[in-house]
């Protein structure tokens, strides 16, 4: 099985052009990543984790609940946090939603936010990254050390309160998120070490409100698992976070499109082993072409280093796919967003794309509590494109104009 996996084996998509640098080292990253046989221990994303200030986690939990497929199962309480477990199934990954109890706690996780004028806004609320399943925890660790990679000591993870159980990696320099590292055999329950647990009732009240509303809505059943995270980074280390990313995980360079209306880049990152997304979702890394310093120069939009420059290189949006269909004679997405509109849930803009395209997309509004946006997508048919280029253009014209908002923060 070792022998079969071909991290290059891959047809490439797009049309964005990288250095010399990118593909010398993709090669030789991912052919020592199979023959070391990392490709084959790592497996696909257990859990995301995601933190938010105090008090916001349990609205936040009634807004996935409605939004999104997602349940509420336990809360783990340790000194500092709450940390409440979100699932659909074990075939999807679940989320871990941290709440910090005390305002003035400090962390390396509310640092990463700080720096940043509207990042600091929300200093706990951010995308921490990803917890991927692992066979072997002892040497893939070892592995990841000899090739450099850092990981916070056991002490570390104890005093931080993330589970004990998981090899935590230390923030990525480029996209401020981090890996973790679950061992975990296929049919094993998913058990995270941290505190006590605990069934919230203030939380399971919003989730069943949440959830009662999403049945009675008839959404229920057309909201599927999350089809890709997307990650925005500062233009120079478009190249560094995608080597990166794919040297943490078993993931590979599916390929990247440039959206020269906006001035960006998008790029994505898929599991190799033939999984689907809704059990890994894909990674996408947002970039602009050029940094901020030259935009006066060539007179180009920049929505994307601007949103890096106000919040942090960050997690951007979570799509969530919606199942092809129709529902009372309109697209499934359409009846998704306008039940859940009519809720009082804002949105960038209006559905976009078409079925002949492919697909179709929207953005909501980025959440008050994780500053996230949700992405719907509902694909047609077959396709198996991963976006069309003038939906691209379109979500991102739509997302900068919304942060726009607040570039008035210097
Ligand atoms: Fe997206």
């Amino acid at each position: 099985m070792l022998k079969n996996i071909n991290s290059l084996g891959f047809t490439r998509h797009g049309d964005k052009q990288n250095s010399a640098f990118f593909e010398e080292y993709l090669i030789r990253l991912l052919e020592e990543r199979d023959q070391m046989g990392l490709t084959s221990l790592i497996h696909e994303i257990d859990a995301l984790m995601i933190t938010v200030d105090p008090g916001h986690s349990i609205q936040y939990i009634a807004e996935l609940a409605l939004m999104t497929p997602y349940h509420y199962l336990v809360t783990l309480e340790s000194e500092s946090h709450w940390t409440h477990i979100l699932r659909i199934d074990l075939n999807s990954p679940d989320i871990l939603l941290r709440e910090v109890k005390d305002p003035n706690l400090r962390g390396i996780f509310r640092s990463l936010n700080e720096v940043y004028p509207v990042g600091a806004k929300k200093p706990n609320s951010r995308y921490m990254g990803e917890i991927i399943r692992v066979s072997n925890l002892h040497t893939v660790v070892k592995l990841q050390q000899e090739r450099e990679f850092r990981f916070f000591s056991p002490d570390e993870v104890r005093k931080l309160e993330l589970p004990g159980n998981v090899a935590i990696g230390k923030p990525s320099p480029y996209t401020h998120n981090i890996v973790g590292y679950l061992e975990r055999q296929p049919g094993d329950l998913r058990v995270y070490s941290l505190g006590m647990s605990v069934i919230n009732s203030e939380v399971q009240a919003a989730y069943e409100t949440s959830k009662n509303l999403q049945t009675k809505l008839g959404i229920d059943e057309l909201l599927l698992p999350l089809d890709h995270l997307a990650t925005r980074i500062y233009s120079q280390n478009r190249e560094v976070a995608i080597l990166e990313y794919l040297s943490w995980t078993s993931y590979y360079f599916w390929g990247a499109y440039n959206i020269f209306d906006q001035n960006s880049s998008t790029n994505v990152t898929k599991s190799v082993h033939g999984i689907p997304e809704s059990k890994s979702p894909a990674k996408v890394f947002t970039a602009n072409n050029t940094p901020y310093f030259v935009n006066h120069l060539e007179k180009l939009p920049s929505p994307t280093e601007t949103f890096v420059r106000n919040y942090g290189p960050r997690l951007h949006h979570m799509a969530i796919a919606v199942k092809d269909g129709e529902r009372d004679g309109t697209e499934n997405i359409e009846y998704v967003v306008k039940s859940i509109a009519e809720q009082g849930k804002g949105f960038l803009l209006d559905v976009i794309g078409s079925k002949e395209e492919g697909l179709k997309q929207i953005f909501s509004n980025a959440s008050e509590h994780s500053s996230l946006i949700i992405e719907y997508v509902q694909r047609f048919g077959d396709f198996d494109g991963f976006f069309t280029k003038d939906n691209v253009a379109k979500l991102t014209e739509a997302a900068g104009v919304e942060e726009g908002v607040q570039q008035s923060f210097n």
